[in-house]
């Protein structure tokens, strides 16, 4: 097999024919601000996730913190979440002037673990923000028991089942990135979806100034635009076989993997996932935050960069203690690049690479 000199990226989107048509048609009309293909796209995700409506927003980020300011989340409450994750659900929670309060996960699915939750919840509490990591649904059932307002952030996951139901519809509020490298890509962009009309009609007036009945001093300009609506359009025509290529590379890397020292993604009865990323544990690293550089380093001298797939914990910046699970995953759990956009010599690329690493 020849090795493919440039490196293979962690991620990659797959922007095709499509999407250049697409965004070139925006381009011809004249009209970029947004107009008619926001709302086509947002029709568009409100029906693949089961839900009356979305807002289109600038980003995942600006997503949260609407969906947050919708439920009248601020001073003096309390926001739920898992350390470990990206800052982006802190910055919001922060953002409305709330408290974020921070818990563990539960290792074998680096999902939010419902006990934590459970335990850390007061007469404060507000809402929980419930990322599906790398693709796989949060234990969704057992949050809801505990009857607190959920706010599903499916940046990371779209289109997995959980208890037959598709993540992104069972929280009072749902949100999703449309970041370049996301299942569904815009190069920018984040949306709030939910099957209650009123708040959704509260998310449209925070996300622009102008056209409106009275000054809002919560209001900015969040707004998408066309030319970013029209590519996340052509995207989710294809999402299904995104999704399905996937769940392919998947399971050739499974195949891979099988017998070797590393522990591969689960799922747990219930749920599907949709491996936004290919997320494996290396249990014999170095006992630091660092351990994983070296193994990094030999992947890429095989050309394939893989990358530890949370920064890090957010209670590491906090400097918080009480979170093993979270560290366990920061110091063991490495990313192995996988898109639909890989090319066939780039699966076997990375597949050769696994095993000789771990076979
Ligand atoms: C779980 C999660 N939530 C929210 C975000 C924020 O999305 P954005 O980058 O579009 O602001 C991200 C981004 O990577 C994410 O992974």
């Amino acid at each position: 097999m020849t090795i493919i000199a440039t490196m293979i990226p962690h991620s990659r989107p797959s922007i095709e024919n499509e999407d250049i048509q697409a965004a070139t048609e925006v381009l011809r009309s004249h009209h970029l601000a947004q107009g008619a293909l926001v709302e086509q796209f947002e029709r568009g995700m409100a029906a693949y996730l089961g839900l009356a409506g979305g807002v289109a927003v600038n980003s995942g980020t600006a997503a949260l913190e609407v969906a947050l300011r919708v439920l009248g989340i601020g001073a003096g409450d309390e926001v739920i979440l898992p350390s470990y994750v990206c800052a982006a659900p802190w910055l919001a929670v922060q953002r409305v002037g709330a408290t974020p309060r921070l818990v563990d996960i539960e290792l074998e699915t680096f999902s939010i673990d419902p006990a934590a939750v459970r335990e850390a919840l007061t007469s404060k509490t507000r809402a929980v923000i419930v990322p599906h990591l790398f693709g796989l649904p949060a234990h969704l059932t057992a949050l809801e028991r505990l009857g607190v307002p959920l706010i599903e952030d499916c940046a990371q996951t779209l289109g997995a089942l959980e208890q037959g139901r598709p993540v992104g519809s069972a929280g009072l509020l749902t949100v999703c990135s449309f970041y370049a490298t996301k299942l569904i890509c815009a190069g920018e962009g984040g949306m709030v979806l939910s099957r209650d009309e009123a708040l959704l009609e509260r998310a449209r007036a925070l996300r622009e100034y102008d056209g409106v009945p009275s000054l809002n001093p919560a209001a900015t300009n969040l707004k998408m635009t066309d030319l970013q609506a029209a590519i996340g359009v052509a995207q989710l025509e294809r999402v299904a076989s995104f999704l399905e290529r996937r769940v392919w590379l998947a399971h050739e890397y499974a195949t891979a993997l099988k017998g070797a020292g590393v522990v591969q993604p689960i799922v747990p009865a219930g749920r599907s996932h949709v491996y936004y990323r290919f997320v494996v544990r290396v249990p014999d690293v170095l006992n630091n935050h660092d351990g994983l550089g070296e193994v990094i380093a030999r992947f890429e001298g095989c050309r394939v960069q893989c990358r530890k797939p949370v920064f890090r914990s957010l209670h590491r910046y906090l400097g918080l203690e009480g979170f093993p699970a979270s560290e366990e995953a920061e110091r063991t759990a490495l990313s192995i690049p996988l898109f639909p956009a890989l090319t066939d010599e780039e699966v076997a690329q990375i597949v050769t690479a696994l095993r000789s690493e771990w076979s």
